[in-house]
């Protein structure tokens, strides 16, 4: 059982009373109803890729692990409706690589995309680098199969862009990670495949030209803009110092740099062109030092590994203290100046790995120690250092959790950061949804 034991990093593991692998939604809804019958507690698991432990069961030993990676059917592609219908432990590349066969684009895309599953996206609400354009899993979700905390199934895969019959429930299964039910198949949008694709990294004297330069590119591109993530050189000199083949794609360092994508439908939209023009005009107002375009699909993917290998980089420093948060974007360089110093002055050589999907205000706000020092010294530094970082993100009006979830590590802060009134209203729909508190408990909501 080690496998569902422990997650990605290992930064979290339990003690399964056993994992169960059911092959299709009558069998879940069939184990469902056995534990519900004598009591014991299910933590569902897609491709355990998660990042704050929420896919991982306690130490009891009294906790089933419910994987979904037996269910991985594409169960229906209808072109005329521009929708996908799949079982929730489908890969999320294999829903990708199903869409483009279909001559579709399924837009979400991350890191994990190799191991993540459909279920883990939606009980999350995934993010990555497209939300820009597409939006998160919220966005891209029209209908829902899902087994209920009594074994009960509600279908509700309906692929209906209007619906208004009342409360909108399969909202509430999204982002859940998985104490409200087992989600087991959904109905995902699709959208025209992308035929003309430009991709530049991008050297910045600071984040405040990253936000000019979102401001540039929106004026000159338009809704073409389907990424825009930014790193700090801390950043990228963990991947060239950790990722096999990684080359800086400059001479020389730069403080900061962004890495942008914009795609059109149209073969001969001239995106290119539409790029070096827009960075032109960057680079000559002092908003860029120094950019390449990508000319050819295999240097676009060589700069996107760049940025997708900071996260397994930084895991050979020492334990990342990983803070995934978000500030509007116009909020973005305060929110760093401040945080920076002060966690500079709790700290002193604390490295900072600020990276992310920031065209979305979607911060990575990652903390490595010191060189030479010890990792448990820097752990035990870890709650204060989290304080400092979700104190200046609400301050700034932000969230302490964009993209991936509460899970284990952020439930109990939480409360600290939402108001009364909105925990009460999430109490009620868990005692509403799961009365008896077996779908998932410990993770999500504060005790
Ligand atoms: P798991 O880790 O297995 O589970 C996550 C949660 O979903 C748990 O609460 C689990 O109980 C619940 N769950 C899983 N399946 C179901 C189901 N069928 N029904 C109900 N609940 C279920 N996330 C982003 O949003 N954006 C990123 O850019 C991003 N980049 C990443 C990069 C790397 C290198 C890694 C390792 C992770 C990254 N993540 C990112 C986090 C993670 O991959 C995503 O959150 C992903 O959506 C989790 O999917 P999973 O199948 O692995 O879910
Ligand atoms: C990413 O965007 O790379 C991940 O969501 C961030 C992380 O691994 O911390
Ligand atoms: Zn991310």
């Amino acid at each position: 059982m080690a496998g569902y034991a422990s997650d990605w990093r290992n930064a979290y593991s339990g003690t399964p009373a056993a994992v169960v692998r059911p092959g299709g939604t009558e069998e879940v809804a069939a184990v469902v109803a056995l534990c519900a019958e004598a009591g014991v507690a299910m933590v569902p698991q897609g491709g355990n890729t998660g990042l704050c432990g929420a896919a991982v069961p306690d130490h009891t030993g009294g906790q089933v692990v419910l994987s979904l990676t037996r269910m991985r059917r594409i169960r229906d592609v209808d072109l005329a409706n521009q929708t996908i219908t799949v079982e929730a432990g489908a890969v999320l590349k294999s829903v990708q690589a199903a869409a483009a066969a279909a001559g579709r684009l399924f837009p979400l895309s991350l890191g994990a995309e190799g191991s993540c599953t459909i279920g883990g996206n939606l009980a999350t609400n995934a993010g990555g680098t497209g939300v820009l354009r597409y939006g998160t899993m919220r966005d891209l979700t029209l209908g829902l199969e899902v087994v209920l905390p009594d074994g009960r199934i509600w279908n509700g895969l309906r692929g209906l862009r209007k619906d208004n019959t009342g409360y909108d429930l399969k909202q509430l299964f999204i982002g859940a990670e998985g104490t409200l039910g087992v989600i087991t198949a959904a109905v995902l949008k699709l959208f025209p495949a992308v035929r003309n694709r430009a991709t530049a990294w991008i050297a910045l004297p600071g984040p405040q030209a990253g936000i000019d330069l979102i401001g540039i590119l929106r004026e000159q591109a338009g809704d073409r803009l389907t990424g825009f993530e930014i790193m700090s050189r801390q950043s990228l000199g963990f991947v060239l110092r950790h990722a096999s083949g990684a080359r800086d794609p400059f001479g020389e360092r730069h403080p900061w740099y962004a890495l942008v994508e914009l795609n059109d439908t149209l073969p001969a939209a001239g995106l290119d062109g539409v790029l070096e023009s827009a960075l032109g005009d960057a680079i000559g107002t002092g908003v860029v030092s120094d950019a390449v375009i990508a000319s050819s699909p295999a240097q676009a993917a060589a700069l996107w590994a760049l940025r997708e290998g900071i996260s397994e980089a930084q895991n050979h420093e020492g334990p990342s203290l990983k803070h995934d948060v978000s500030v509007p974007v116009s909020r973005i360089p305060t929110f760093l100046a401040r945080t920076d110093r002060a966690l500079r002055e709790l700290v002193p050589g604390i490295r900072i790995v600020t990276y992310g999907h920031v065209g979305d205000g979607n911060l990575h706000y990652n903390l490595s120690k010191p060189e030479r020092s010890g990792d448990a010294e820097f752990q035990a530094r870890a709650a204060d250092l989290a304080r400092v970082i979700y104190d200046a993100t609400s301050a700034c009006d932000g969230s302490i959790s964009a993209e991936h979830g509460l899970g284990q590590s952020k439930r109990g802060i939480v409360a600290d950061y939402k108001g009364r009134h909105e925990l009460d209203l999430m109490r009620g729909l868990k005692q509403l949804f799961d009365p008896r508190g077996l779908m998932n408990p410990g993770k999500l909501l504060p005790d």
